[in-house]
């Protein structure tokens, strides 16, 4: 997992909860990383799923939920970090058509050793698209959390709904629905 993710997912505890909390969910000792992270930097998913468990046991939320937030926190933080990727095109549904084929890509080139989820994008019609996200980080609630507030940026709101869930989330079936 890439520094950023770390670095964003610390400013959103803090902002949050306060920093007391950032002290409470790291556990140097548990994480390769040491709970030192840069945003160029590189360091093990397994030290993201160390510090999610912790946050989970503190604030009393799930993980899952905990997850989406994340995800819906960082599109907001895109937005901004990496405004000409939104900045391309003029919808949400135009955004998410290109995560994979454009976006993550970019992203690869910028960072060689990014661990990128698979996503199909299929369009049903001017207001649906399935996406299919394959990944074996099992991050679909952070997918979920960021198609969710790319939205906002257009100032646009979607519904998602999960329509088929497998290989314990590797992979999942999202309809996202435009509601204008
Ligand atoms: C400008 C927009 C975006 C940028 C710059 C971006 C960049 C990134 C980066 C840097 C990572 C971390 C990779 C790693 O830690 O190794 C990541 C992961 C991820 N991105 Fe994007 N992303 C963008 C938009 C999106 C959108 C709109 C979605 C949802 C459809 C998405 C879904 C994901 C997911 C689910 C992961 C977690 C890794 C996994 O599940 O395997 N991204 N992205």
């Amino acid at each position: 997992m890439k520094g950023i993710v770390f670095t964003e997912l610390m400013e959103m505890v803090e902002s949050q909860f306060g920093i007391e909390m950032v002290d409470r969910i790291i556990q140097p000792q548990e994480l390769v990383s040491k709970g030192v992270f840069t945003s160029v930097g590189t360091y093990p998913f397994s030290d993201l799923v160390s510090i999610l468990g912790h946050l989970s046991q503190a604030t009393g939320a799930g993980i899952p939920e905990l997850e989406k937030a994340f995800g819906q926190y960082l599109a907001g933080r895109f937005s901004k970090l990496y405004l000409p990727f939104f900045q391309r095109v003029n919808s949400v549904f135009e955004l998410l058509n290109e995560v994979d084929s454009y976006i993550h890509i970019e992203v690869k080139k910028l960072y060689p050793d990014a661990e990128l989820p698979q996503f199909d994008t299929i369009k049903m019609d001017s207001a649906h698209i399935e996406m299919i996200y394959r990944s074996q980080r099992k991050m679909f609630p952070f997918a979920e959390g960021l198609i969710d507030a790319s939205a906002t940026y257009y100032q646009q709101k979607v519904k998602i709904k999960v329509l088929e869930w497998n290989h314990d989330g590797a992979e999942v079936r999202f309809l996202v629905e435009s509601l204008g």
